[in-house]
């Protein structure tokens, strides 16, 4: 799509109400969008779309947990050392710029943010950049990391620190003991979230592909690593474009056409949990209105990876000659489970039960407490513990007549005859282990945006241009407009009678009786509504009316009676307007 092309859909989108930037009253701040009644209901079907396929379906629980987390949380998480970008300021106007989408936007160079700052200092240094808002040399300015998180204090004053969530995710992680409870400890089990996130973008951009508020739908799937892999015959025949790490690097690197089934089996997919998800997110991204000719899974390369990441792959969509990023597909390990058992005082681990009791050699102590307590005074019990950690991690170190522990940087000998070591013969019938998470994250008003973009199109009718919205009726924020011919001589009542009989099917309406028919259809074609129905004087006569179709134009008189179930079926793709009982009509 053109650059005019691109800037025809955001003012459509705010002619027709589905997103605009918020508070204009107010001069509107950068990064902050509303989505209106028609981006409203749109992203209401994305997320009950996605909640069908990757909530119900999977088996998954879901759940709701706060936007502002307490500070602890996120410096378990790693957000608070780790979650920067790279920030440049011009020093001539004080404009602030992310510094690796400089370099991406002026040279040759793709993914600037796995570069190392100080190479993006040089790059911008050898480039001669300039500051996009005043034209300034930014070369010899500083390039500093910038945490993305916004801030807040939780009550007064500001002895509680909090911060807006920047990943749902984290309201999945910190709750795992209750959710591995739920899921009666019994692995893999998913839990999925929809809601929103906020990041403190330095230059939010393309309307709503980069915002500061946003929401994400996400998937936390804890698996067993030494466990059964899903159920990969369910997907190994969908055919994906994959871009992995390898191919990016190679001058001559082009897209790989494959199936989930090849890709595992040649080992570009090393994690089959990973494959399964791309599998069912390319059918469901094509079932709500992606364009397959212009979607891609790119691999992370290893320096883009975010810290708690050991693989990743996102799903990208083509806006504009540019890949987008549309959602991740990350191996996130052990990584924030542990880390919060690090940092909390709870279990992050679920008992894995042996097939059969197995009898192992365990290395006990049981000190005695009447020689510590006075020797270590208030470290005896800390030194009790890390003789037990001791024990378990290397016996020989109680074989000669002391040993030695290190508290918080500390020693502490103690002679071994008052640990009381041994080493005896237990039969276990498990044991206790992190699992790992596979998290599946999707952006979704970026996917918002380029469903509208891929249904984007323009033809002629009637000798006029036209513009419609080619919206699956699964996502389209309205599926049927009704019109009267005319609102007199009964039609208007009989066509918002039948309005409120088709809303009570539960088909989403929109009654519309202003201006000529023609202009009534180019407003629902405009927001995407696949069907319109139109009462006219024949309707009064015998009772039928007349359904068009958005895309092809076409319309077929048909009867009132069962028309609820007739729109019903073509909204859900278990009809084809082609095969619907009617007789052709000719005009628009
Ligand atoms: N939870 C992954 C992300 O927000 O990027």
């Amino acid at each position: 799509m053109s650059e005019s092309t691109a800037e025809k859909l955001v003012e459509l989108a705010k002619r027709r109400g589905y997103f605009f930037p918020s508070a204009g009253a107010y001069g509107g701040v950068a990064g902050f969008y509303t989505f209106g009644p028609q981006g409203a209901a749109l992203k209401q079907n994305v997320e009950d779309a996605w909640r069908e396929r990757f909530a119900v379906r999977e088996g998954h629980q879901e759940i709701d947990a706060p936007t502002v987390m307490p500070e602890p949380v996120f410096e378990a998480s790693g957000h608070l050392d780790g979650f920067d970008d790279m920030l440049v300021e011009c020093a001539e106007c004080g404009e602030s710029h992310r510094a690796d989408h400089l370099i991406e936007d002026n040279t040759a160079i793709e993914e600037a943010e796995s570069i190392a700052i100080e190479e993006v200092e040089e790059l911008i240094d050898e480039h001669q950049l300039v500051c996009p808002s005043c034209g300034a040399d930014l070369s010899g300015e500083p390039v500093d990391d910038f945490n993305l998180m916004f801030g807040t204090n939780i009550g007064p004053g500001d002895s509680s620190p909090g911060y807006l969530r920047p990943e749902t995710a984290q309201g999945i992680f910190v709750e795992f003991p209750l959710l591995k409870e739920y899921a009666r400890n019994q692995l893999p089990f998913g839990v999925t979230q929809i809601g929103k996130a906020y990041r403190n973008e330095i230059s939010p951009r393309k309307s709503v592909i980069r915002t500061r508020e946003f929401t994400q739908a996400e998937l936390e799937l804890f698996v067993d690593p030494e466990g059964e892999g899903p159920d990969l015959s369910r997907v190994e025949d969908v055919e994906v474009r994959l871009y992995p790490i390898g191919e990016q690097e190679d001058e001559e690197g082009e897209l790989i056409e494959t199936t989930i089934g090849e890709a595992v089996a040649d080992g570009t997919l090393a994690s089959p949990w990973i494959a399964y998800h791309l599998g069912i997110a390319q059918e469901w991204y094509e079932r709500v209105g992606v364009d397959k000719s212009r979607f891609r899974f790119r691999q992370h390369l290893s320096g883009e990876r975010a810290h708690y990441a050991s693989d990743c792959w996102d799903a990208e969509a083509e806006l504009d000659e540019d890949w987008i990023e549309l959602a991740g597909f990350a191996y996130r390990g052990d990584y924030d489970l542990s880390k919060h058992a690090e940092h909390s005082d709870e279990d992050f681990t679920i008992f894995k039960q042996y097939d059969e009791p197995v009898t192992v050699e365990r290395a006990t102590v049981d000190p005695d407490m009447s020689y510590l307590g006075p020797e270590f005074g208030g470290q005896a019990q800390d030194v009790a513990d890390a003789l037990e950690s001791l024990a378990e991690e290397d016996r020989s170190a109680f074989e000669g007549e002391d040993v030695t522990v290190d508290v918080d940087g500390e020693e502490y000998t103690v002679p071994v005859e008052k640990t009381d070591f041994s080493v005896d013969e237990v039969t276990e019938s498990g044991e206790h282990i992190t699992p790992h998470v596979v998290e599946p994250s999707f952006g979704v008003d970026r996917l918002l945006y380029t469903i509208l973009d891929h249904a984007y199109a323009e033809d002629e009718v009637g000798g006029e241009e036209r513009t419609y919205l080619s919206l699956d009726p699964e996502v389209a924020p309205t599926t049927v407009g009704v019109f009267p011919l005319m609102d007199k001589e009964g039609l208007g009542e009989r066509a918002r009678d039948l309005a409120a009989e088709l809303r009570a099917a539960g088909l989403s309406v929109n009654y519309d009786d202003s201006g000529a028919i023609g202009r009534r259809y180019r407003r629902q074609d405009e927001i995407g509504t696949p069907f319109c129905v139109t009462v006219d004087y024949e309707t009064l006569e015998d009772g039928t009316v007349t359904v068009r179709e958005r895309d092809s134009t076409e319309q077929l008189r048909v009867p009132l009676e069962d028309l609820d179930e007739t729109l019903t079926a073509l909204s859900e793709g278990d009809l084809a307007f082609a095969d619907v009982d009617g007789e052709p009509v000719e005009e628009d």
